[in-house]
């Protein structure tokens, strides 16, 4: 595992959008793992930032995201497809018939999991897994004594998870009880893992995922166990690491760096460009205008576009 501190979150937002951009532009093709939350927004508002100015080409990449809640339809705002279309899919030049979530609305829920995974099998597996992290530890929704080697499966929503996810609903009471997620050994499967969390509110979870025994009470700390895994945290989420003084003198000294640390723009740069707007062709169209346009949840969902 190797692990990056910054010293903002705006600092760590955007070294993770600029691994993503290297990896796409090396392989426009990447299938690449997507994740939700609030962290994950300033990274998708940098990539849309790169797609405007530097012409970042999303048009052959597909993406397969972690999770969803059940019973939330395409159109609900809450709901993870909508999240994604509002902060990236809309945004960039992505085929949205590349784009998969697991439906929540599936009528047959272990079904739907089943497809999920073979999906992701169909496409050659995912090469670059982005991932948050929850303040009980979980990754997705792979919630404490999640299996180390599960996959994706609906699970039930912990309180601790409930109560993390319950602002951003209109009414708390409305957070459903029950999410499909890709499982931790699904997320073992992935070729890379990039794992972003900032605050000072994620510090202790953060020094236990990567420094802590590794257990299925805390789902992060499986990432231990992956072979090509990088943390990024800005100072506050790595401020209970013991061996945070190593992590800077790595990225001060090790070549593979060098890239990020010249190019590094200072955080209130990344404030400014942080205010993206719109491409102009996107503007126009609302979220439910393209849902309407693509003919609804079914080719949202499975994108069964040829490989
Ligand atoms: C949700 C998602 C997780 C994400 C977590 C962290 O629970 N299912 O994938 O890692 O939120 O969210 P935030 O970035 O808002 O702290």
């Amino acid at each position: 595992m190797d692990v990056v501190i910054r010293p903002t979150a705006e600092a760590a937002a955007d070294l993770v959008a600029r691994v993503i951009a290297r990896e796409m532009r090396s392989n426009p093709r990447l299938v690449m793992g997507l994740a939700s939350g609030n962290t994950m927004e300033s990274v998708y508002a940098r990539l849309v930032q790169m797609h405007c100015e530097e012409g970042l080409d999303f048009s052959a990449c597909r993406t397969f995201n972690l999770d969803e809640y059940v019973g939330l339809s395409v159109n609900d705002a809450n709901s993870y497809r909508h999240y994604m279309n509002r902060h990236l899919f809309l945004r960039v030049n992505i085929n949205l018939q590349k784009t998969h979530l697991p439906d929540g609305m599936a009528a047959n829920l272990p079904a739907e999991c089943l497809n999920y995974e073979r999906l992701i099998a169909t496409h050659g597996g995912i090469d670059l897994q982005l991932l948050g992290i929850g303040q009980n530890g979980h990754l997705g929704f792979n919630e404490p004594l999640s299996a180390l080697r599960s996959r994706t499966r609906v699970t039930v929503l912990s309180r601790t998870t409930r109560a993390q996810n319950a602002p951003l609903f209109p009414d708390p009471n409305r957070v459903p009880q029950r999410a499909i997620t890709m499982g931790v050994g699904s997320i073992l499967d992935c070729r890379q893992c990039l794992l972003l969390a900032t605050g000072e509110e994620k510090a202790a979870i953060v020094a236990k995922a990567v420094e802590g025994p590794i257990t299925s009470m805390i789902s992060a700390t499986a990432l231990q166990l992956h072979a090509n895994c990088l943390l990024v945290l800005d100072e506050a989420a790595a401020s209970q690491l013991k061996e945070s003084e190593y992590h800077h003198w790595l990225f001060e000294n090790q070549p593979e760096w060098e890239p990020f640390r010249a190019s590094e723009l200072s955080s209130s740069t990344l404030d400014s460009q942080f205010q993206v707007e719109r491409p102009e062709k996107k503007t126009a169209e609302t979220v439910s205008e393209v849902i309407n346009r693509v003919d609804g949840a079914a080719i949202l969902r499975t994108g069964n576009a040829p490989l």
